[in-house]
């Protein structure tokens, strides 16, 4: 166990020697639009961009370079979209020559109103989403979705309390589509008790199953949480009632194609904003509960393929239900209720 700790702690120094070697590491002296742009510099020296992309990140003209906003009426980098634009669904050859690699530079540290961050769709290929990360402390939006990091989510995303927006999600599972598709996971989430001004959680195919059943009390501690989604993370066991629910602003929860082998979770029935509820093919069992029927703002219901759930779909419908529109039941998906 210790030889595996020492280890890790001289990777992790390997790690940050050669990513400090790849980043031309300029020194910031000077004024604040010196550092933004060297800073910008940096970042782009260690990233592989085949197709060139970044070729107008050069002159001093940072604010209007390919990807880079600045708060207006300033110089201050307040985004970084770097997502790759061609979804690869439509054009193979153009998606991969739009990928980005390589490394990323702590040099990001330095643009201190920096508050986006979407890197998603690209090809770090097999490596862990950089610890840095969490420094980036005035972060609101960080999009990390699909874009080849693997290994463990780092704790120190804990540190971003302005954080609003998380999505470090794969669109496919691993064996589905290799390129898309994550190889991250996560130990404990303990820390994600931090991201207190969170609104959106996407970490589908994320591999939780060491989290276990921890993941409710967690989440459930984040005040303004109101759109979750955990589809295939290898989720498994009961769900436990959180003692005190609050979810109070939960209107989305997507937690698809995990392994509860459980009844239906419970607790939910007490959320009462959720819009959208979506636990399909996920060994749920037992009968639907009836007050999911009283549930004011439901809109959209699947718990299909979920070979043991029993229910009645006239009780349901005969409850308060005043919004429901997709309901989907059944172990085949091709039948399906709608109603207006
Ligand atoms: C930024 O400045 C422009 C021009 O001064 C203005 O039209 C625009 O509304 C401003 N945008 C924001 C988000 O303040
Ligand atoms: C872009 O992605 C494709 C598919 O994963 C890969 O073959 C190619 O090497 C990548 N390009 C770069 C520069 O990483
Ligand atoms: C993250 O990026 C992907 C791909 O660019 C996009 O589909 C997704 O909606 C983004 N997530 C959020 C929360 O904006
Ligand atoms: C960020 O989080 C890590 C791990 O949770 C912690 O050890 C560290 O002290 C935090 N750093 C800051 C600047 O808050
Ligand atoms: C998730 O991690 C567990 C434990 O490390 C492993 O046994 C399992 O195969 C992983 N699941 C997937 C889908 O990769
Ligand atoms: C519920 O939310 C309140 C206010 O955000 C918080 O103080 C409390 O600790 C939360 N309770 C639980 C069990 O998470
Ligand atoms: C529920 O999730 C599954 C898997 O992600 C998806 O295929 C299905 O369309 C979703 N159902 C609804 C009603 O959105």
């Amino acid at each position: 166990m210790e030889r595996i700790s020492i280890l890790g702690f001289i990777l992790a120094i390997l790690y940050f020697i050669t990513t400090e070697l790849a980043c031309s590491g300029h020194t910031h002296i000077g004024n604040n639009v010196q550092s933004e742009q060297n800073a910008l510099i940096d970042f782009k020296s260690g990233l592989k961009d085949p197709n060139n992309r970044l070729s107008s990140w050069k002159g001093s003209n940072y604010c209007y370079w390919q990807g880079i906003s600045c708060k207006n009426g300033t110089r201050f980098v307040i985004s970084i979209d770097l997502h790759n634009p061609y979804p690869r669904e439509n054009v193979y050859e153009d998606w991969s020559s739009m990928n980005l690699s390589g490394e990323i530079c702590p040099s990001l540290i330095k643009l201190k109103s920096l508050k986006y961050l979407d890197l998603s769709f690209n090809s770090f290929k097999a490596m862990p989403i950089p610890q840095f990360f969490g420094s980036l402390k005035n972060l609101i939006y960080l999009n990390l979705s699909s874009a080849g990091f693997s290994g463990t989510i780092p704790s120190n995303l804990g540190n971003l309390s302005h954080l609003q927006y998380l999505d470090l999600s794969s669109k496919y599972p691993k064996y589905v589509d290799f390129e898309y598709s994550n190889d991250l996971f996560v130990q404990n989430i303990e820390w994600m008790i931090g991201l207190v001004s969170l609104k959106y959680l996407g970490m589908n195919y994320v591999n939780l199953s060491l989290v276990g059943s921890q993941w409710v009390e967690v989440l459930n501690e984040l005040p303004i949480l109101s759109e979750l989604h955990l589809d295939g993370c290898s989720l498994f066991g009961s769900y436990p009632s959180p003692s005190f629910v609050n979810f109070t602003s939960l209107a989305v929860i997507a937690i698809s194609s995990n392994h509860f082998n459980s009844k239906f979770p419970d607790w939910l029935l007490n959320v009462r904003n959720l819009v959208s509820i979506n636990i399909s093919l996920s060994q749920l069992h037992g009968r639907i509960p009836l007050g999911l029927g009283e549930l004011p703002n439901l809109q959209y219901l699947d718990l299909s393929w979920n070979l043991n759930l029993k229910g009645s779909i006239s009780q349901l419908l005969r409850k308060s239900w005043k919004k429901i529109e997709v309901l989907e039941l059944e172990k085949d998906r091709s039948s399906r209720v709608g109603r207006k």
